[in-house]
């Protein structure tokens, strides 16, 4: 049996010669791919057919990019809506997709109750009030989602230190810590993930997370992952990316590439996207990918793209400017970055052009 990959109409194809008969199937990430690969959504832009189809083909994880944050569930100190985030969890067990929880504590998107009261609350009821809040979330989707970002970007943004949030502030340094400590009580199955930007190329970042997960190693925290959000552009570091896959990965948690995307207009100036950027993020997301790969099996848990199509990035709003930084186009066609990720697996080789 012999097997080739080329770009045509339908986007990117596999052909299988069997004998003398020629089959050709539209390659997935999900089938190509020896760990989940995933993909940030919201239950609007799934409860579009086009959108739904491609994203059920395509992927085996998800992440709610918002709808399981705080601020949609936490309505108010002891009331909770998960009607969100249960769509999602339907629409992905629907689809043996697994789903990733996006995030139970973060000093963000906050419900506006919570953000209106939290300087009146003394220590003791803020701390009870963020148990019974995590413990109550992971109870309700036990079972439902495999992993939770517990923590969300808790390190200071320059790597020095803890983030000064009025958690720091009223729970004190170990917060972090016992909120892991919550999470675990109320299900000893779901994979616990720290999750931060940065990670791969702040190296001031890094050290301090990884000294948080040698304190946590060392008091038996329960820890199983790192959440690299790779928010990244053109001039990534490979070195310093492949060093925090080294040390995350020698201290055998997991690795997931939470939030990928690659951003190719730095500068604002780019009205379009260029053949010359394709490439260079064609190359980029092949690199990551590769080295990813690499590692150990035991290490790899996921690659989750912070968005389907370029046009539906948060990255246009933050930056001002289109930075093209995900996979498909507005139209639903995958660009030359996806080429990478299969580049990246070293797997499909393109024969023909689009
Ligand atoms: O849903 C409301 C809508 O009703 C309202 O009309 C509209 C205009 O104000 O706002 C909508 O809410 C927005 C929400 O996204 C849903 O679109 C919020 O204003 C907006 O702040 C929110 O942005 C999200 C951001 O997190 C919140 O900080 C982005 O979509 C989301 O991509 C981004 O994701 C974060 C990760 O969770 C953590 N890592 C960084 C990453 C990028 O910031």
């Amino acid at each position: 049996m012999r097997f080739f990959s080329f770009f045509s109409s339908l986007g990117l194809m596999a052909v299988v010669v069997i004998g003398n008969q020629l089959h050709t199937e539209k390659i997935t990430l999900r089938e190509q791919a020896s760990f989940p690969v995933g993909v940030a959504v919201s239950p609007k832009r799934i409860a579009q057919s086009e959108y739904a189809k491609v994203v059920g083909q395509e992927f085996s994880s998800l992440t709610a990019e918002n709808v399981m944050k705080p601020q949609y569930i936490w309505t108010s100190e002891r009331n909770y809506d998960f009607s969100k985030g249960d769509s999602l969890v339907a629409f992905a067990q629907a689809r043996q997709q697994q789903v990733h929880g996006h995030t139970l504590v973060w000093h963000l998107m906050q419900p506006d109750w919570l953000k209106n009261t939290i300087e009146s609350y003394d220590s003791a009821t803020l701390e009870n009030l963020l148990r019974d809040y995590i413990q109550t979330v992971v109870k309700h989707y036990r079972g439902k989602v495999v992993s939770w970002d517990v923590v969300n970007e808790a390190v200071a943004s320059n790597g020095d230190g803890m983030r000064e949030s009025v958690y720091l502030q009223k729970l004190g340094d170990d917060y972090v810590a016992r909120c892991h400590q919550y999470a675990r009580q109320s299900d000893p199955d779901v994979l616990l993930f720290y999750n931060d930007y940065s990670i791969a190329s702040n190296p001031k970042k890094l050290n301090t997370i990884l000294e948080m997960v040698d304190d946590f190693q060392a008091r038996g925290i329960p820890l199983d992952g790192i959440g690299m959000q790779m928010h990244v552009g053109l001039d990534l570091s490979l070195d310093d990316y492949q060093k925090a896959l080294d040390e995350i990965s020698q201290r055998g948690l997991k690795i997931h590439l939470s939030e990928v995307d690659i951003k190719v207009n730095s500068n604002g100036k780019q009205t379009t996207l260029t053949p010359e950027l394709a490439e260079s993020q064609r190359e980029l997301m092949s690199e990551i990918v590769r080295r990813y790969n690499q590692l150990p099996e035991e290490n790899k848990f996921a690659i989750t793209f912070w968005g389907l199509r370029d046009n539906e990035s948060w990255l246009t709003n933050h930056t001002g400017f289109p930075q093209w930084p995900l996979l498909y186009d507005h139209d639903f066609q995958r660009k030359s970055m996806y080429q990478g990720f299969l580049d990246g697996l070293e797997t499909a080789q393109t024969t023909v052009d689009k």
